[in-house]
């Protein structure tokens, strides 16, 4: 049978080292809050049960956790105090559950799937608990993981708890801690708040179990991929870390960029190999990118889906609901909003296009506006395969122009253009012979 797990996400700590009004665990890594990078490890590693661990349940993490759990997942540790008080708070919703249990904090958003999975291999055997550490270059406020002669682990000693010699201590705890839920929820029973901060830590857990002649061990990963966020420099490095590792993976997977520090990813961002992407692009939530797709500098791309070949950029603005079809294009100071482009479409300088359903190989001409919203309400623009839309065009919505239809530039395009018609609405042009010479005598006189 494969192994039964659980996750405890810890996010009720306020984080007041932040110094906003916003809680520690919604400050976003990559556009995705450290909290939803907390559950969605959980979930990478199968945990059957994920518990959060909240403040309280209608306050924004509480409203965050309940969204993404159900509310049947959420804990309420009112007041905080302490991370093994936290995870205590976490029975009742673990109440039965008879598997291994994983604790997670909600401000450590790096950490890896696989890493998690050599925490939960090493309780083979003998050992009952697992704890998660690093050698760090700077210890500074982490708790440091004391091993015995026997390499095992003794106890974990928090910062300000630690004498001269335990501060000399390198090797830190990363708050990742897997043990049977019946044990550690056992073991919590016997911690008190008698340290520095006056509160009820996780981290005695170890020192008790050993008292139980139990046997602890410390797995050990990179510092970078464990590091606790606590303050917005740190926040800052998490990103910048994030940034890194999701530059790098795309290199290895054929993406060419010229100037990688300059490109920023989110969470999900997809881009399939053979895509180029140009110095300074953005990349919001929700973004894929078929192959041989190319997006020039200084575009900045979210909630937009491009097939294959696609040519974006340089400046182009793409907002949520873009669909782009294979060898479509999208260039210079353009804006689109909820836009199903077809393939082969065109749309090169100096639009907006929201609300807008374009057909294949349809070109429009710069400076082309559809003019979506009455104030009140969104309205549709729908242009026909093949069209051809004149530069500086108002399409008013709702509206439809047909396929093959040429609309003249210039035009404000009221009522349905009928397929292959021409389609004109601006005022004709007049000549007025000799005009001009007239008026500049006249002038020169006065
Ligand atoms: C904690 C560890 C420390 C470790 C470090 C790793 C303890 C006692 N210390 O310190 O050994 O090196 O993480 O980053 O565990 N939380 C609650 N309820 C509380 C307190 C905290 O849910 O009462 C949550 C916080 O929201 C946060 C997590 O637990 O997500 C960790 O709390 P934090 O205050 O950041 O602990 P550290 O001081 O970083
Ligand atoms: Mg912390």
């Amino acid at each position: 049978m494969p192994e039964l797990r659980g996750a405890v996400i810890l996010a009720a700590g306020h984080g007041t080292r932040m110094k906003t009004a916003l809680p520690k665990v919604l400050h976003p890594v990559g556009g995705q809050s450290m909290f939803s990078w907390a559950v969605a490890l959980a979930r990478e590693v199968n945990a059957a049960l994920i518990c959060a661990v909240v403040s309280d349940k209608s306050g924004a993490v509480g409203k965050a956790a309940a969204s993404e759990l159900g509310g049947g997942a959420v804990a309420v540790q009112h007041p905080p105090q302490g991370t093994g008080d936290a995870v205590k708070c976490a029975r009742d919703v673990l109440d039965g559950f008879e598997g291994n249990v994983v604790t997670l904090y909600g401000d450590t958003p790096l950490i890896q799937a696989q890493t998690i999975e050599r925490v939960f291999a090493a309780l083979d055997g003998d050992v009952s608990i697992a704890v998660l550490g690093f050698e760090a270059a700077e210890p500074s406020a982490y708790g440091r993981l004391i091993l015995a002669d026997d390499g095992t682990l003794d106890c974990i000693v928090e910062a300000k708890d630690a004498n001269d010699e335990q501060k000399a201590v390198t090797l830190c705890n990363s708050g990742v801690m897997a043990a049977s839920g019946d044990l550690l929820f056992s073991i919590l029973d016997e911690v008190t708040n008698d340290n520095a901060n006056g509160e009820y830590y996780l981290t005695d857990v170890v020192a008790l179990a050993r008292k139980r002649g139990l046997k602890v061990v410390a797995v050990s990963a990179d510092e970078q991929e464990l590091m606790g966020v606590n303050s917005q420099e740190e926040l800052a490095t998490a990103e910048a870390l994030f940034q890194m590792r999701r530059r790098s993976e795309w290199l290895q997977n054929g993406v060419r960029l010229t100037a990688p520090d300059t490109v920023y990813a989110s969470w999900d961002t997809h881009i399939a190999s053979g895509c180029v992407i140009d110095p300074f692009v953005v990349f919001g939530p929700g973004v894929s990118l078929g192959e041989g797709t190319h997006v020039r500098s200084f575009s900045h791309l979210e909630g937009a889906v491009a097939e294959e070949n696609v040519a974006i950029g340089p400046y182009a603005r793409l907002r949520p609901g873009t669909e782009l079809g294979a060898h479509a294009k999208v260039g210079n100071f353009v804006e689109t909003k909820k836009a199903k482009i077809g393939d082969g479409a065109k749309i090169s300088h100096l639009s907006y296009i929201g609300d807008s359903i374009i057909g294949a190989d349809v070109n429009i001409g710069a400076g082309t506006i559809t003019c979506n919203y009455d104030g009140f309400d969104k309205h549709t623009t729908t242009i026909g395969a093949g069209a051809f839309v004149g530069s500086n065009s108002s399409l008013v919505a709702p509206v439809r122009v047909g396929a093959g239809a040429v609309i003249g530039s210039g035009s404000v395009i009221t009522r349905d253009v009928p397929d292959d018609a021409l389609g004109v609405a601006r005022t004709r042009q007049r000549d007025i012979e000799g005009w001009a010479e007239t008026f500049r005598t006249r002038k020169k006189r006065t």
